[in-house]
Formats: C-alpha cells, structure tokens, sequence
C-alpha cells in the first residue's frame, strides 16, 4: 500500500514511520511512504503557501493552487490512490474506517496548518475527510500518522504471527480482556488461576467474560453494535443486576 503525504512540515513523518514494526514493513516493500513538502508546489520568490480569507477574519489559509499542482501530480503517479483530508470536521476515524481503508491500493493524505483549507479544495479535489477526535490540533500531520500506523498493522504481513490483530481491542466489537506474562506471583500479586490450568475451553470462556465485563464498564457504548451470542447477553444481563462491571 503506498501512503503519501502532503504537509509544509514532511520531517515530522521520519521516525514515526520509519522504526519499528512500520519501518520493517517500509524495508520489507509492505507499504511505500513518501512525505511532499507542499512549499515545492508553490511558486513565485517566496513560495506562499498560505493567504488571508476572504471577508476577513482570524488566521490564515491554504491556497489551492500549490494543493491542486502537489494533488494533481501525485495522483498522476498513482492514479488509484483516494486523497484524505485531515480535519475536526471530518468523518470520526475508528477500528472499522481504518479497515475499509486497509482495502485501498493507496492513500494521499492533506495536512492542513493555520485555520485550514480554501473550500474549494475541499470540495473539488479531496475523496474522504476524517478527524481523529474531538479536539483541534495544530494541524494534519499527528493525524495522518495515527491512521498510517492504525492502517498498515492491518495489511498482509505487517504484524507477524505473534502480534496478529484478530484480537486487538475493537476487532471483534469489544474492548481486549486482561493479559499476564510471567512470573504467576508477583509481589503479592497472582495470575488469575484460570490461566495456569491448561483447560483451553474455560480460559476461553473467562476471556469472553472479561471482555464483555471491561466493555460494560469502560465502554457501553460498544456493546450496542457488537456482534453478541445469548450466551454473552445473559452474562451481561446477570453483571447489570449485580452491578458487578462498576469496579473494572
Ligand atoms: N487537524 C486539526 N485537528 C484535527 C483532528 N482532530 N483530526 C484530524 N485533523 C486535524
């Protein structure tokens, strides 16, 4: 999957993408990241980026023409990517919009800086808009690299065997239940003794519980949409009665 990005400050990406499991799937040909200074696109002795809005008003724009020129060529090279605009007006970004978008061949995403973009960019050049939360950066760039990460563990062979995402809190509609490693005693502080005893059906069985317990009280939110047996409701039905989720 190629990811290309289009922001005034392209050295913000370098470590994010390029260690760990990222920067691996960036060596292993996995995905392809390119950042693009949009001040190449600009033109005339001071490479203007940026102008005040029409009909005044706080801060400043970003112009369309160097966002068409960096857009239109970029395109020209992969013609099958869809351009994303990163903005709190956007579509809210989650497990299941990172997914759908893991099923493109590439994504070109627009940072915005100051007050945002000229509308018609908005309006003529941009496929999707998304925001990663309810609360304004100072721009695009932080958020274009969390729907990078979030999108790239998702693809073929990124994340190896030991680390797959089938289990990642969200996939299945639910938040993760608890893990333990080693040592069982740890200052006063055991494993749950379901985990020691090698009865696979029962720690399955606990997992599921603790998932449906930590969504109910940290999330309830979720239990909405979640694909649900009648085995897990009539869990949750006894948890709201004894109103035992309060203490997770
Ligand atoms: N730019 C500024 N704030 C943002 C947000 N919350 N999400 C995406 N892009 C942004």
């Amino acid at each position: 999957m190629n990811f290309d990005v289009i922001s005034l400050f392209p050295a913000m990406f370098s470590s994010p993408i390029g260690e760990s499991i990222l920067g691996k799937a960036l060596e292993r040909g996995l995905i392809s990241f390119e950042a693009h200074n949009l001040r190449d696109w600009a033109t005339g002795r001071h490479q203007v980026t940026d102008d005040a809005p029409y009909g005044g008003g706080n801060g400043m724009l970003l112009k369309p023409e160097p966002v068409f020129a960096a857009v239109e060529e970029i395109r020209s090279r992969r013609p099958a990517s869809k351009v994303v605009m990163l903005t709190p007006q956007g579509k809210r970004f989650d497990q299941r919009e990172a997914s759908e978008l893991a099923s493109c061949d590439g994504l070109i995403f627009l940072c915005g800086r100051y007050e945002g973009f000229d509308e018609r960019i908005r309006q003529n050049l941009v496929d999707l808009e998304y925001s990663i939360g309810d609360y304004v950066l100072t721009g695009g760039e932080l958020g274009a690299m969390v729907m990078i990460d979030a999108v790239s563990r998702l693809l073929p062979g990124v994340l190896g065997g030991r680390d797959s995402a089938c289990a990642d809190s969200f996939s299945d509609g639910l938040l993760e239940h608890p893990h333990y490693t080693r040592p069982a005693e740890f200052r006063g502080m055991s494993v749950p003794e379901i985990l020691l005893s090698g009865d696979h059906g029962r720690i399955a069985r606990w997992r599921r519980e603790q998932q449906l317990e930590r969504t109910l009280a940290r999330r309830p939110d979720l239990l909405d949409s979640a694909p649900l047996s009648d085995e897990d409701r009539r869990f949750l039905d006894g948890l709201k009665q004894s109103g035992g989720a309060s203490r997770l």
